[in-house]
């Protein structure tokens, strides 16, 4: 099953271009589900319409859901009652009420990553569309694997081992609290493989992809070259960018001609931080997007003649990986057929290049901002820079 998850800075458009996108490939035929993981539930105002927990359809072939707290956790309720015991051990996950397991923190990219995997097992539909929270919060999500990862493999073996060794001292003592059973273990083994399987299903390059979206405006571009930063780092795919609410080119009052300058800018600077992904765009319309009429426009605006659910790329513009003790390399994926001059600089967490006629910048991770550039090469026609401290 495809899935395509979109995100983004806080109010650029994620809702709308997700039912959009939805709405594009039930044209073709295709049986589509948009689901929203934001807790701030937009997909009923996007349709104009009442959506709730279980999907509904909102035209042929489109189906929409925004999942509720009360009934995800009645629908998950062991595999929570697995994680509270593994994250909070045996310390009273079975007392705490549903309402206040709905205030943890994490809870609701936890709702999101199991509803995902639920629809997969199920397999109802063609692609699955999730419209995900403000991108900070769905880095959380998307990091959650690889949290549990580390929990399971690091912490959860060392407390089993102690709680064997403990328990039948422990479990005479009255005063002591009792001490997980190997059985609670099992369950948050359970729920771990559970998670694990989410993070297969959206790392799955030939049908899982990530599409950015933003408007032509200073902070929401940086926002989102750091979040692809992250997202590479974790393994997802991204394959476009959907720039949103550009000016059309028929408004000519000069009131205007700042706004358009500057995002002219901002559409280089996208392109110098994405360029080879894809990038998709949609004018300002005149009006807010919502109900299916306007939708569909936006629909057409954006993809035109591109079949929506395609996997517009594949790889990724630029990559870090480890290079000895203590550098790193980070590989530009840029067609460059023979060695030119490589331009370097950097600042803070910001690494500039330009190639010939290529210009790149990225945002590092906040971790090796403080590295400097200290090479750079072309091999197998990729740009090569080398980070390190520098001494
Ligand atoms: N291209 C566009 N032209 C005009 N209005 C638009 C356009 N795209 C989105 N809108 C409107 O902008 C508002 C915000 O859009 P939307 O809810 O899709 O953003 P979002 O990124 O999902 O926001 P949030 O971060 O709050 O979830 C909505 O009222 C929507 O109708
Ligand atoms: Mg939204």
């Amino acid at each position: 099953m495809r899935t395509i998850l979109y995100t983004g800075k806080g109010g650029v458009g994620k809702t709308s271009v997700a039912a959009a996108t939805a709405l594009e490939a039930a044209e073709v035929g295709k049986n589509v589900l948009v689901m929203s993981t934001d807790p701030a539930h937009s997909l009923s105002d996007a349709f104009d319409t009442h959506i709730g927990p279980d999907p509904k359809e909102m035209a042929t072939g489109v189906w929409a859901q925004e999942m509720d707290h009360t009934s995800m956790i009645e629908e998950n309720w062991s595999e929570i009652q697995a994680y509270m015991s593994t994250v909070f051990e045996w310390q009273g996950a079975n007392t705490l009420a549903a309402e206040e397991l709905a205030m943890l923190p994490g809870m609701d990219e936890l709702f999101g990553l199991l509803t995902v995997r639920r629809h997969h097992l199920e397999s109802k539909y063609d692609a699955l569309v999730v419209d995900a929270a403000p991108t900070g919060e769905t880095l959380k999500l998307l990091s959650l694997p690889d949290q549990m990862n580390w929990y399971v493999e690091k912490i959860l073996p060392i407390q089993r081992r102690a709680a064997k060794l403990v328990r039948p001292f422990a479990n005479r003592a009255k005063s002591l609290p009792p001490l997980p059973q190997d059985s609670v273990f099992a369950a948050g083994q359970r729920f771990y493989e559970a998670i694990a399987g989410v993070e297969e299903i959206l790392t799955d390059r030939e049908n899982a992809s990530v599409r950015l979206v933003v408007n032509a405006e200073k902070m929401v571009v940086a926002e989102s070259r750091r979040a692809y930063t992250y997202l590479n780092l974790y393994d997802y795919g991204v394959d476009a960018v959907v720039v949103n609410r550009l000016l059309p080119d028929a408004i000519t009052d000069p009131y205007f001609t700042r706004w358009r300058e500057s995002q002219a800018r901002h559409m280089k600077s996208i392109e110098e931080s994405f360029s080879p992904i894809p990038i998709l765009t949609a004018r300002l319309f005149d009006r807010e997007m919502y109900g299916l009429e306007a939708l569909n426009a936006l629909a057409d605006d954006v993809f035109g003649d591109v079949e929506p659910l395609e996997m517009l790329f594949r790889g990724a513009a630029h990559d870090i990986v480890k290079d000895g003790d203590d550098g790193y390399e980070v590989t530009f994926n840029l067609p460059l057929a023979d060695k030119k001059d490589v331009d370097l600089s950097k600042k803070g967490a910001e690494l500039f290049v330009r190639v010939g006629g290529y210009r790149r910048n990225i945002l590092l991770p906040d971790s090796l901002a403080r590295l400097s550039a200290t090479g750079a090469s072309i091999e197998d026609g990729r740009l090569k820079v080398r980070l390190g401290d520098g001494s």
